[in-house]
């Protein structure tokens, strides 16, 4: 076969083939291939028009002498052992200075492991983080770039190409070596879960405590969107509270179970916040409460026991107005949550990520786009070692934002709404505002029961309490 393509992509599922269009929608060739032969030709026999771009293979043999050399691939296949599966296949067929690039949703841990491999080998290896899901992947995605630069240079016009635009600039950035770009994406995830937790327990509260109708809900968040608030998770909670079911023509959400699935990317954000010692407590917050949703016959036990907890909520005028403001202060205290983990990881691993960059890149194509990116990413260039909250524009709209929060918490703990995510940021700004805060005990508990030692306010060292022996 004759080499054609410009690149090559191994993995047509969903994600992987909506790619593949993409790339070959932007003038590019691209050679493709899926384990499953009959899955490439059904690929290339759909792929109409774009089809004179698409390169079926059937062999990684063929793959390879389909694209121009040095040559560049795109894995597509289900992140772990898949992964490594496929680069011990398609190493030993391609030269040493190909490019393999995962562009799944890899643990980053995975990621920095096989770049060594590769660098020690001397091939050259990307991993990038790809948002969007399947319409991003077709039309446009948010692309995070890790790796070697000079391998993300080589591909950086394609990618560029395929990627959403924000107002012209194409968001897909390298955002550091190894597992940079994983991890950004990985925190990506990390927001997305706490955002949609808390358009969640927002809708909670005007279902249960305001007892409106999902239409009504919707029409809410309708109105919105055409405020600060305005983003892609609220504009699709829009819809989904909006939508009737075709089988009982009741609201969707209303025949939707109540009990969420994660595949583990918003897990590995708080595991690794934990381990970095970075606070990401609206982030833990969504994850526990997505496991705390899985446990559906537990929670109806419980009910049983004590009876529901949601009442209506006493007071609710102005309650609408002050859920948009709650959910603006949550947002911003969550994004700085992950902007600060970001900071944290960049620094252990020596990444050097451009938050800035990060911010700009997440502004179209992926799943947490929003309007308020722009204003972050100013905010991270003025202030770069700066909690996002302190940035004067930040520090201005959580000013006006934070009783609004603390309204909305207090309500709901009141009335039995659990807002877990709303009231982990709540206590997070609290805490990051109080310069005396309580570890002054925690430190006399342990020098009291370990002799760990505790620092004092008045004298530099380590220092003992005065306590009985015991
Ligand atoms: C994206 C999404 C995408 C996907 C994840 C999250 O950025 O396009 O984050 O990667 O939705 O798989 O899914 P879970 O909610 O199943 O963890």
């Amino acid at each position: 076969m004759a080499e054609q393509a410009e690149i090559g992509l191994i993995g047509l599922g969903t994600m992987g083939a909506a790619l593949a269009l993409n790339i070959a929608e932007k003038g590019f060739t691209v050679a493709v291939f899926n384990r499953t032969t009959s899955v490439t030709d059904k690929f290339a026999a759909g792929a109409g028009a774009l089809a004179e771009r698409v390169v079926p293979c059937h062999s990684l043999e063929a793959l390879r002498d389909a694209i121009r050399p040095p040559r560049a691939i795109i894995l597509m296949v289900p992140a772990g052992a898949p992964v490594d599966d496929m680069i011990e296949k398609l190493r030993p067929v391609l030269d040493v200075q190909d490019l393999v690039i995962d562009a799944g949703n890899a643990d980053f841990h995975d990621t920095m492991r096989r770049a060594e491999v590769a660098r020690a080998a001397g091939q050259p290896y990307l991993g990038i983080g790809v948002s969007g899901g399947e319409e991003g992947a077709r039309h446009g995605p948010s692309i995070m770039g890790g790796g070697e630069k000079a391998g993300w240079e080589r591909v950086a016009p394609v990618l560029e190409a395929i990627a959403a635009k924000y107002e012209e600039t194409p968001c897909a950035t390298w955002m550091g070596p190894d597992g940079a770009g994983h991890f950004v994406k990985t925190v990506h995830n990390g927001i997305e879960y706490a955002d949609m937790q808390m358009i969640a327990e927002v809708y909670g509260m005007m279902r249960d405590g305001l007892r409106l109708a999902p239409d009504a809900i919707g029409d809410v968040f309708a109105r919105w969107n055409e405020g600060p608030l305005a983003s892609y998770l609220i504009e699709i909670s829009a819809e989904v509270a909006r939508t009737t079911d075709p089988k009982t023509g009741k609201p969707v959400l209303d025949v939707i179970l109540d009990r969420a699935g994660q595949k583990g990317t918003g897990r590995w954000t708080a595991i690794e916040a934990l381990h970095l010692g970075a606070p990401a407590t609206a982030i833990e917050a969504a994850v526990a409460a997505r496991n705390l949703s899985a446990r559906l016959d537990e929670r109806k036990a419980g009910e049983a026991v004590f009876g529901p907890a949601p009442a209506p909520l006493a007071g609710a005028d102005g309650m609408e107005a002050d859920l948009e403001t709650a959910l603006l202060a949550g947002k911003i205290a969550c994004y700085a949550q992950g902007f600060g983990l970001l900071s944290e990881a960049s620094r252990n691993f020596g990444w050097k990520v451009p938050l800035p960059e990060v911010a700009k890149v997440w502004r179209a194509g992926c799943i947490i786009r929003s309007d308020m990116l722009s204003d972050m990413a100013e905010a991270l260039a003025g202030s770069p070692d700066t909690n996002l909250m302190f940035a004067p524009a930040f520090a201005a709209k959580l000013e006006a934002s934070h009783g609004a929060l603390r309204r909305v918490v207090a309500a709901a703990a009141l009335a039995g709404h659990p807002v877990p995510a709303l009231a982990a940021a709540l206590a997070y700004f609290d805490a990051m505002r109080t310069a005396r805060g309580t570890a002054n005990m925690i430190q006399g508990q342990r020098d009291f029961f370990g002799r760990h030692g505790f620092e004092r306010i008045d004298a530099e060292g380590a220092f003992h309490g005065p306590w009985a022996e015991n």
